[in-house]
């Protein structure tokens, strides 16, 4: 554990208590919109002809530029819980807010060239380049092309690969840990505040993992974006989360930074820490 918490846990500054905390904690209510860039109050996601709902009157919020870490075993409702976010699905039951607005008054478009959406296999486009997959949205917002190139090469140098040897391949011609670096210089092309990942490192072995993780920790540092992180790797969610929310069934069973995760008597968490121990 002490090598976890030396590599991964964020640095005391990032733990400044702000006043919208202190408030809550006086008034023992979560903090108001004017903080959450994301709320889920009361959402049931319950589509006809399945038994139990998938997310069952699920309250969240996502404070901005916080990495909210979703944990749970495979089927608990992590990726359905981020496609209610950017609208690939919207709620049976209760209200998705982002930036305090209901997804189903935004324009689903605009939401979501405002989300960066990251996934496990990086879902390239296999006939782009590199480039091309990289600037996509700046192209279709109507950039000129020499400015879709100059952010296209920043992207890629800020993820770690160089534009000469990289802008012009395929994605066949990279390797997992490559492809996924690519997913992530797309999902920042358009500087969107809020980035949802769904395991976006699950498919890497596990030394590329690592580096991709520390890389990512070290990029959400300066980038400050509000992120939501799906994995059901409980290493991950303490190394990369400002907050952990533990699944169930549809649920969250526990909220709490990785420290409150670490202490928390909840026996579920005690079950994901012992996998660590
Ligand atoms: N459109 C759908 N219709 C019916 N069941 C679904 C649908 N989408 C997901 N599910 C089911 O909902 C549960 C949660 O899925 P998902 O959100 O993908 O879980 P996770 O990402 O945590 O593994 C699973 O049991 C899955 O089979
Ligand atoms: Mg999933």
């Amino acid at each position: 554990m002490a090598r976890l918490h030396r590599a991964g846990l964020r640095a005391p500054a990032r733990r400044l208590i702000r006043i919208s905390d202190l408030n809550s904690r006086i008034s023992n209510h979560t903090t108001d919109d004017g903080e959450a860039f994301v709320r889920l109050r009361g959402v049931t996601y319950a589509p006809p002809g399945v038994a139990a709902p998938i997310i069952d009157a699920l309250d969240l919020e996502v404070r901005r530029g916080e990495t909210l870490v979703l944990l749970g075993e495979s089927g608990c409702g992590k990726t359905t819980t981020l496609r209610l976010v950017n609208r690939l699905l919207e709620p049976t039951a209760g209200e998705v807010l982002v930036e305090g607005r209901d997804t189903r008054e935004w324009d689903a478009i605009e939401l979501r060239r405002r989300t960066g959406y990251v996934i496990q296999d990086a879902g390239l486009f296999p006939h782009f380049t590199v480039e091309r997959n990289v600037g996509l949205v700046p192209a279709l917002e109507g950039w000129d092309e020499a400015r879709v190139r100059e952010r296209v090469f920043e992207l890629l140098r800020l993820v770690g690969l160089d534009p000469e040897r990289f802008a012009a391949r395929f994605p066949s011609e990279l390797s997992g840990g490559q492809r996924q670096r690519v997913g992530v210089a797309r999902a920042l092309a358009a500087d969107p505040p809020l980035l949802l990942m769904d395991e976006p490192f699950g498919a890497l072995d596990p030394l590329t993992r690592a580096a991709l993780q520390r890389e990512f920790a070290e990029l959400q540092r300066r980038l400050a974006k509000t992120v939501v992180f799906v994995t059901h790797d409980v290493r991950e969610a303490l190394m990369l989360g400002t907050r952990v929310a533990l699944m169930s069934a549809g649920r969250v069973l526990v909220l709490d930074t990785p420290e409150g995760f670490l202490r928390s008597e909840d026996s579920y968490a005690r079950a994901y820490r012992e996998t660590i121990q």
